[in-house]
């Protein structure tokens, strides 16, 4: 079967205040089968948002394609449904009408079945109740649950979710991601998720890239055969921790070339205890 979302030697390179390169993903090219979860797990600043706004069509890449069904992708359209990382659903609207907002756009919905869907949605995404409450009046778990709704009802090709669960409580985000899944399931959904989680990556991935620290590669590439439906109990069992263990390995150095990317001198402990004793006050 033919890919849905075709990534081809795709490159991004963006220039700071004084000009200088800041080359954010260098030469990436993957596929996402039909129905696939593909997970991106990477370091922070390592271009994930980047290739996904380039995917959403937000932004334009340096070098390369990206192909839709065959398509070339050529700035934003109704077919990619994006989930961003900060909360972003339109706070003058009410959950229902942020939900049925997307609705217009759906030639399958008639405009009576409308507050149905909405209804199926809500319920999905856990905010029965709060179908009046504008957004302003929820807390920010909720204002992402809505904005994933949302998202959702659009019925896109291609789900496209940039770290939606970071700002949450384990709660929340152990629900949307059980939540996630079955969607995926129930609607068949493509799914690209980013997230720099190593226990959520392994847990919704069909398929997981590990990224390196910027420029984006891929460093690695591990399909996930924990079987489907997946539970919450597998996270403790023994082939999880074994998965976890391997992710690990590739992300913790990647973490730390990212560490030395930020940091004007590497972090050496010993150092900072006999030279930096001014920066904290000792309390006898
Ligand atoms: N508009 C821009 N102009 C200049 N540099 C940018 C721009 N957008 C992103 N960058 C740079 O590109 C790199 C990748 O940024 P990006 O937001 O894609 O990272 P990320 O992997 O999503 O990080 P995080 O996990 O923290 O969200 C960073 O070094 C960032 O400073
Ligand atoms: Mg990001």
């Amino acid at each position: 079967m033919e890919p849905v979302l075709k990534v081809e030697s795709v490159s991004k390179v963006f220039h700071d205040r004084v000009g200088n390169d800041i080359i954010a993903i260098e030469d990436l090219t993957f596929e996402v089968a039909e129905g696939e979860l593909l997970v991106l797990l990477g370091p922070s600043g390592c271009g994930k948002t980047t290739l996904l706004r380039i995917v959403a069509g937000l932004e334009t890449a340096t070098n390369g394609r990206i192909l839709l069904d065959n398509k070339e992708i050529k700035g934003p359209g109704r077919e990619r449904g994006m989930v961003f990382q900060h909360y972003s659903s339109f706070p003058w609207l009410t959950v229902s009408e942020n939900i049925k907002f997307g609705l217009k756009y759906r030639p399958d919905i008639k405009k009576e079945e409308g507050d149905k869907v909405a209804e199926y949605f809500i319920d999905l995404v856990g905010l029965h109740g709060f179908e009046e409450s504008y957004i302003s009046q929820l807390s920010g778990g909720m204002q992402q649950r809505v904005s994933i709704a949302r998202t959702l009802a659009t019925d896109p090709r291609i789900l496209l979710m940039d770290e939606p669960f970071g700002a949450l409580d384990t709660q929340n985000r152990e629900f949307l991601q059980l939540q996630l899944l079955e969607a995926q399931t129930v609607a068949k959904k493509t799914i690209i998720f980013v997230t720099h989680d190593v226990e959520e990556a392994i847990f919704l991935a069909d398929r997981l890239l590990i990224l390196t620290a910027r420029p984006a590669k891929i460093k690695k590439e591990l399909t996930i055969s924990l079987p489907k439906p997946r539970t919450l109990e597998m996270k403790t069992s023994a082939e999880f921790m074994d998965l976890k263990r391997e992710v690990l390995s590739y992300t913790r150095k990647e973490a730390q070339k990212t560490d030395m990317l930020w940091r004007k001198t590497p972090v050496q402990p010993e150092k900072f205890r006999d030279e930096h004793k001014f920066s904290m006050r000792r309390h006898k």
